[in-house]
């Protein structure tokens, strides 16, 4: 099979790490790819965001299937376009991408669906969105509807800092993504993000992972793209996989098919749980990043027949199978991200680390030059890891870090600290 892949992050090389080791795969395409992917496939030069062009490149090509990375590429259009060429795509068209790029269009998808969400307002005029935060008691939480590249949301304790974030969001600040936006109730409890693949049809369940938002250890400091992540999710129960699976899982998908819109590949329900009632913070049209490294990893079955039959309508039948034990990671950022950071700094021992047992190096912002490697954003390096179980997997992605020397780097010490606090036993999934 020819395979081609979108995207240039770590949750790109995940991919591709995976792809590569199928026997069903002929050739890999990169679009754009990383210095960790370049040796498993054919790089090419075409801008990620022309749909058109990567149609053509497809038919001409007679690619099997692409697999679309990032959200800002299926905002593109590029699987409906994909699609009604006779390709194959993994990612859902840009109507039912909407479910991650538009909030509102999310929210009105729940409601219909019946899918557990938090109460909200939507605004386009400042003073009734002051005069709605005024019927709301604190924590606020406002975000602006469109893809804002994770920093669309402010919550806050102040009316005054509240009547900011709406001035400021309306104002223009994250342009078109900001023109509307959401005013919400503030969900209490813990984060997980749970995955299902669809051919828009028959579903299959992945698994859960936890992520660590912010930059710092403690979880201080600014909110990130995240700094690392862990598999199995202690918080994600048995009855917390149930509920998430018959009310939001298989709930939206029948929306979304019913409004002829069918969602083809994976979903991602970012999850608020409480006394094991989990309700949707978010859904995203795409694996999470890193998320998904977390995944390949614990995965054992050929991802790559999975992926195909998701974007042919053939799930049914399928299934993933997955490693009892577990998988950490920890992210490796440039100096002063998630705010200003340089580019360019020498990383050395990626090697080394790799030969570690269970060790697994993601690239996610690098570049070669000279025949170094060097940091080229801000989260910047993914060291992976699996263990029988999470303890085991942390403590090896730390001897990945220790085997890492990047004077212009630093990493939270701290991953997955909820998980060893808890003296509850593990559960899968
Ligand atoms: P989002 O971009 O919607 O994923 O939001 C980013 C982060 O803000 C989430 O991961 C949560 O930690 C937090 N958040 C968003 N919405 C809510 C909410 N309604 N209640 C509590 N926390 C929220
Ligand atoms: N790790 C969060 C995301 O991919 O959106």
């Amino acid at each position: 099979m020819k395979v081609l892949l979108i995207g240039g992050g770590g949750r790109e090389h995940a991919l591709g790490w995976k792809i590569a080791q199928s026997p069903q795969l002929s050739k890999l395409y990169l679009l754009p790819g990383n210095p960790g992917l370049t040796p498993l496939g054919e790089t090419l030069s075409l801008a990620e965001t022309d749909p058109v062009a990567i149609t053509d490149f497809a038919k001409s090509e007679a690619i099997d299937l692409v697999v679309v990375g990032p959200e800002a590429v299926l905002a593109t259009g590029l699987g409906d376009l994909l699609r009604a060429s006779g390709i194959a795509c993994f990612g859902p068209g840009k109507e039912a991408a909407q479910l991650e790029t538009s909030k509102s269009f999310m929210k009105d998808v729940c409601a219909t669906a019946g899918a557990p969400t938090a109460a909200y307002g939507k605004f386009s005029n400042a003073e009734d969105a002051k005069a709605f935060l005024r019927e709301q008691t604190a924590p606020f939480v406002i975000k602006a509807d469109g893809l804002a590249a994770g920093k669309g949301v402010i919550i806050t304790q102040t009316l005054d800092e509240a009547d900011a974030a709406v001035d400021d969001m309306l104002g223009g600040r994250f342009g078109d993504a900001g023109a509307e936006l959401i005013i919400e109730e503030f969900m209490d409890g813990e984060e997980a993000s749970f995955f299902a693949v669809s051919d828009g049809e028959t579903i299959i369940s992945m698994i859960a992972v936890q992520d660590h938002k912010r930059a710092y250890d403690g979880d201080k400091g600014p909110n990130t793209g995240g700094m690392g992540a862990y598999s199995p999710a202690p918080v994600f129960t048995q009855a917390v996989y149930e509920r998430t699976m018959d009310e939001i899982i298989k709930p939206v998908i029948k929306e979304m098919r019913q409004r002829g819109t069918p969602y083809i590949g994976v979903l991602y329900a970012g999850l608020m749980i409480k006394n094991e009632r989990p309700r949707l913070i978010e859904i995203n049209a795409r694996f999470g990043d890193p998320e998904c490294q977390i995944m390949m990893c614990r995965m054992k079955s050929d991802f790559l027949p999975i992926l195909y039959a998701a974007a042919t309508g053939n799930l049914a039948g399928q299934e993933i199978t997955w490693d009892d034990g577990a998988a950490a990671l920890v992210v490796m950022a440039a100096e002063g991200y998630p705010g200003a950071y340089k580019k360019g700094s020498v990383i050395e021992g990626v090697e080394a680390a790799t030969a570690l047992p269970g060790v697994t190096v993601f690239h996610a912002g690098t570049k070669e030059a000279d025949g170094r490697l060097l940091s080229n954003g801000g989260r910047v390096l993914n060291i992976t890891a699996t263990g029988s179980d999470i303890s085991e997997a942390i403590t090896r992605a730390y001897k990945g870090i220790d085997a890492i020397n990047w004077p212009g780097g630093f990493y939270r010490r701290d991953i997955a600290w909820r998980a060893l606090e808890r003296d509850t036993p593990e559960r899968n999934p």
